[in-house]
């Protein structure tokens, strides 16, 4: 069992598999998108396998293949198939931007995924080509119905909260909600980098609207997570909430992250990462390999400072970390 400092049960990997994304969104990235690795820095396939083989010897047991948009690699779907097949990989999950999902959500389900999460900070279309710079909104919305359709449980929806949100989009993200059988997650955005001045907008007014709905109660969650999520009568689906900011959930973190060329990242707001691409590329025993993860896991810090004003932003641009 992997436990920090702090007394947290570290149990859940992130894997970025790439840095590369078919959206530009503005918070993640600047118009040009950001310096990418070169192909030879990113972690191959079989890296990655040895790495969560590693950490599940560790107590590792949930893990998420992030991006960039990890639809985007080739070979993801044999990916996915290998490392459901790795014993004691309980709960696998990916998280994507739903573009290309409509055509693989199948193959994915029949690979072994459980979870989905589908990046969508609005459903109207012109929004959606302003935020992301690509006119992509009925891809997703296709992608969702397919993850739905497959079975995957549960599909979520994150929706990151920007300025310039209309009042009536957050009404939106409930009718998708009472419609499809769905998790809709409000997410506070945490400053990244990109738009680091704007400041936040508080899910607060968020969690009123979503109060005010008739027949809404708090859902109990099975499992530890982030979010506060609310059972509405009549919806097919569930509404959540996320505040990293305003209701700071560090003190619960279980996870560690690989960025997508091969550093363990044991905080999103970390100044330092750990080096474990050279470690797997030396030709190192897995004893190494694991005495990277715990180095990571002990060293891991207890929270991020950020506060309604301000504290310091993440070092990284998100898509290479995965979120
Ligand atoms: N703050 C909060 N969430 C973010 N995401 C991307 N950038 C931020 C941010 N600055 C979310 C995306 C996606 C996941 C990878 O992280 O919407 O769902
Ligand atoms: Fe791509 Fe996600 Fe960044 Fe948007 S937030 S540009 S979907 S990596």
């Amino acid at each position: 069992m992997l436990r920090d400092s702090f007394g947290r049960l570290v149990d859940y990997l992130r894997l970025s598999v790439t840095d590369r994304c078919n959206l530009r969104c503005l918070y993640c990235m600047p118009p040009e998108g950001i310096p990418l690795k070169p192909v030879e820095e990113i972690l191959t396939y079989e890296e990655l396998l040895r790495c969560v083989r590693v950490a599940v010897s560790l107590g590792v047991r949930k893990v998420r293949v992030t991006g960039g948009e990890p639809l985007v690699r080739g070979g993801v779907v044999d990916f996915i198939r290998r490392l459901s097949a790795i014993p004691g990989v309980a709960d696998l999950g990916m998280t994507t931007n739903g573009i290309g999902l409509a055509e693989v959500a199948g193959a994915l389900r029949q690979a072994g995924l459980g979870r989905v999460n589908i990046s969508l900070d609005t459903i109207r279309r012109d929004r959606y080509a302003e935020i992301t710079r690509r006119d992509r909104l009925p891809d997703v919305i296709s992608g969702i119905d397919a993850a739905v359709r497959e079975g995957f449980s549960p599909v979520k929806i994150n929706v990151v909260l920007l300025h310039g949100l209309l009042p009536g989009e957050v009404d939106d993200f409930l009718g998708m909600a009472r419609d499809k059988r769905v998790e809709v997650r409000f997410i506070e955005r945490m400053p990244m980098g990109c738009l680091p001045s704007e400041g936040y907008v508080s899910a607060d007014r968020i969690r009123d609207r979503i109060l005010s709905l008739p027949g809404v109660r708090e859902a109990r969650s099975e499992e530890p997570s982030a979010a506060v999520r609310y059972e509405v009568r009549g919806f097919a689906g569930t509404v959540g909430i996320i505040s990293p900011i305003s209701r700071k959930f560090c003190s619960d973190c279980n996870r560690l992250r690989i960025t997508a060329d091969g550093r363990i990242r044991n905080c999103l707001f970390a100044r330092e990462t750990l080096d474990l691409r050279s470690v797997l590329r030396r030709g190192r025993g897995d004893r190494e390999v694991a005495a990277i993860f715990r180095k990571a896991v002990i060293t891991k810090p207890e929270g991020h400072d950020l506060c309604a004003g301000g504290g310091s932003p993440a070092t990284e641009p998100m898509s290479r970390i995965g979120g």
